[in-house]
């Protein structure tokens, strides 16, 4: 999604301005540009390429300047095109970039042309560098504070004037926005990681907080105009993420990295204790009568994994919804109930509308299990659980998806033990298949060569169905889902039960169909639905485990698991599903990692 950084400091900032929008390329953008006030004045440059083409057309008209802006769009209201391309300017003076939607830009757009104001743009940003122009007497805080009160909808902005050459003004509502300080300047950006290794101390704007920076202060006043008074603090961004080192895509990385991601969120687990989820969690967990799990995409499919877990081990009623349904219709609730959204970047919209709203008809019992300790959604819940998977550069989801499945595993597990339905040989069980999970997911990473073969056979076609059931149709959802977002293969999952109401009628020859198979309960209701499939030509492709009875015949292809993982297997089988998406977009020479029309952070509804 888009992506905000800004640099005011004693020397060339352009440099700065680059890596930054290098460094959030990962969010998923379809044009860019900069803003800088140069000895010539206000000077702007965008691009409907790559940040690097950017790159090079700045470094060829050697443009230098001690403060400016610089911006990453993925579009919404505009097809991405140099003239919607951010930064926007009014009156060749003012320049503005902008994250987020602004809901009343039609009304503010009549009203500013009808006092002369030329749009050139489709984009609701134009309005925002207008209206900020139309206030504007000499003072660009005054003329944002004033401009941002005219605004409904979701905004950071970041905003320079060429007769101040020395400042930037920034503000958010509902979009991230943070500062950062270095010896020799100061900075602002939508993500920390665009300031890595150029800001050492970070202060996170709130809501309605409207900011001005200069090379050596910094400003921040509350909606109300009240200073605000907080020091930035000293946080470490990561590094090691940037670097692709010998993988060919950030999601290839992502996905081997995921024994370690799991290693990592177990190191010191002795116990299923609540205070493993924060010191307000054994308040927060005491005496609830269900779970209300709210998220959405990747994170959703989390959520319905753990349903299964929460009811089957914890014995507790357990609702998963889809944070956009969910904050727009009328839940009957229960304010005993523990609410837990599921968010990798913790920004995303519909989760966070989704726990406020939760929160506003009286849900005050809430978890967050997310992956950004900075983010909206963690400082928002009561308690939090932060899962650690570093950070995720590929849009696709796939070791944060590991990672939330063990923390949610070890909720249900947690409340299982509290609840008195887990006794102490059964939770020293589940750790123990806890502490295993790091080499087991290391096999799965070895059966990469078979699943290659797979690949290349699936890239030729253009639809796919995935069967599973009980706790394995969440993962044929995650894999259906992540063959169709980075290979554009149209993929459907189902439970397999379900085949024969319906989806049976696609099945041909054309269609393969990708079927989980553990060894469990449901084997042999899956080997029946197989054979469905078999009887109407499809070809099926069968991930099973090691002792299942299936084996490679005509028309039906095997991959076997190292061992059934009993109720973790879920974790396990969603490895196989990532490699496949992953092998299969490459076959069919897709940008893996940054997918047509997607973005990583979904800041906007
Ligand atoms: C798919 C994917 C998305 C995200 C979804 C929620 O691979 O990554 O479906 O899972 O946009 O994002 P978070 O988890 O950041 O709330």
């Amino acid at each position: 999604m888009c992506g905000i950084v800004g640099a005011v400091a004693r020397e060339n900032i352009v440099p700065a301005l680059v890596e930054g929008l290098r460094r959030l390329e990962y969010r998923g953008y379809d044009s860019c540009g900069v803003a800088v006030n140069s000895a010539r004045g206000l000077e702007r440059m965008r691009s409907i390429e790559r940040v690097s083409h950017l790159d090079s057309r700045l470094r060829r008209a050697r443009l230098e300047s001690a403060s400016g802006i610089a911006h990453t769009r993925w579009a919404t209201h505009g097809a991405p095109a140099i003239r919607n391309a951010h930064p926007m300017l009014s009156g060749d003076a003012l320049a503005v970039v902008h994250n987020g939607i602004i809901e009343n830009y039609e009304a503010l757009r009549d009203e500013l042309s009808n006092a002369g104001y030329a749009f050139v743009s489709q984009t609701d940003t134009e309005v925002i560098a207008h209206l900020i122009h139309s206030l504007y007497d000499g003072d660009l805080f005054a003329a944002v504070r004033e401009a941002v009160q005219r605004l409904r909808g979701a905004y950071a902005i970041a905003v320079v004037h060429e007769d101040t050459p020395h400042i930037i003004v920034g503000a958010r509502e509902g979009s991230p926005l943070l500062i950062g300080a270095a010896e020799d300047g100061n900075f602002i950006a939508s993500d920390a990681l665009a300031l890595t290794g150029r800001a050492d101390r970070f202060l996170f704007l709130d809501d309605g907080d409207v900011c001005e920076l200069t090379r050596d202060t910094i400003r921040v006043v509350t909606r109300n105009g009240e200073p605000v008074e907080r020091e930035p603090q000293r946080i470490s961004v990561e590094n090691s993420a940037v670097e692709l080192g010998s993988y060919r895509h950030y999601m290839q990385k992502e996905i081997f990295e995921q024994p370690e991601v799991v290693a990592a969120t177990l190191r010191g687990v002795e116990a299923l204790t609540p205070e493993l989820f924060g010191d307000a969690a054994p308040a927060t967990f005491d005496g609830i009568d269900s779970v209300q799990i709210l998220a959405c995409g990747t994170s959703y499919y989390a959520g319905l994994v753990a349903k299964y877990w929460l009811e089957t081990i914890a014995k507790i009623k357990t609702d998963v919804e889809i944070a956009s349904e969910y904050r727009y219709r009328e839940p009957v609730t229960s304010r005993r109930a523990l609410v837990v959204t599921i968010s990798q970047s913790g920004e995303t919209a519909d989760t966070l509308a989704a726990l406020k709203y939760a929160q506003s008809l009286g849900q005050t019992r809430t978890l967050t299990v997310c992956n950004v300790p900075s983010s909206a959604m963690v400082q928002l819940c009561g308690t939090r659980y932060l899962t650690r998977a570093g950070q995720e550069v590929g849009v696709a989801s796939t070791k944060a998806f590991t990672a939330q499945l063990v923390a949610l595993f070890m909720l249900a597990v947690t409340l299982g033990r509290e609840r008195g339905h887990v006794t102490a040989l059964r939770e020293s069980q589940y750790l123990q298949q806890l502490h295993g999970l790091p080499q087991m997911l290391t096999s799965m990473l070895e059966l990469e060569p078979q699943i290659v073969a797979w690949a290349t056979r699936l890239a030729e076609k253009e639809n796919a169905l995935f069967l599973g059931r009980g706790l394995q149709y969440p993962v044929a959802l995650e894999g259906a889902l992540k063959l169709k977002e980075i290979s554009y293969i149209h993929a459907e999952a189902y439970p397999a039960g379900e085949l024969k109401h319906g989806p049976l009628a696609l099945v041909t020859e054309a269609m393969p169909v990708i079927a989980i198979v553990p060894d469990d309960a449901m084997q042999e209701k899956m080997k029946s639905n197989i054979q469905e499939v078999r009887a109407r030509g499809g070809q099926v492709y069968v991930l099973a485990d090691k002792d299942a009875q299936i084996a490679s015949e005509e028309g039906i292809h095997v991959i076997r698991m190292p061992a059934h993982y009993g109720p973790l297997s879920p974790v396990l089988y969603t490895v196989p599903l990532q490699l496949l998406a992953y092998h299969t977009a490459c076959t069919r020479g897709a940008d893996v990692d940054k997918p047509r029309n997607l973005a990583k952070s979904v800041t906007v509804e």
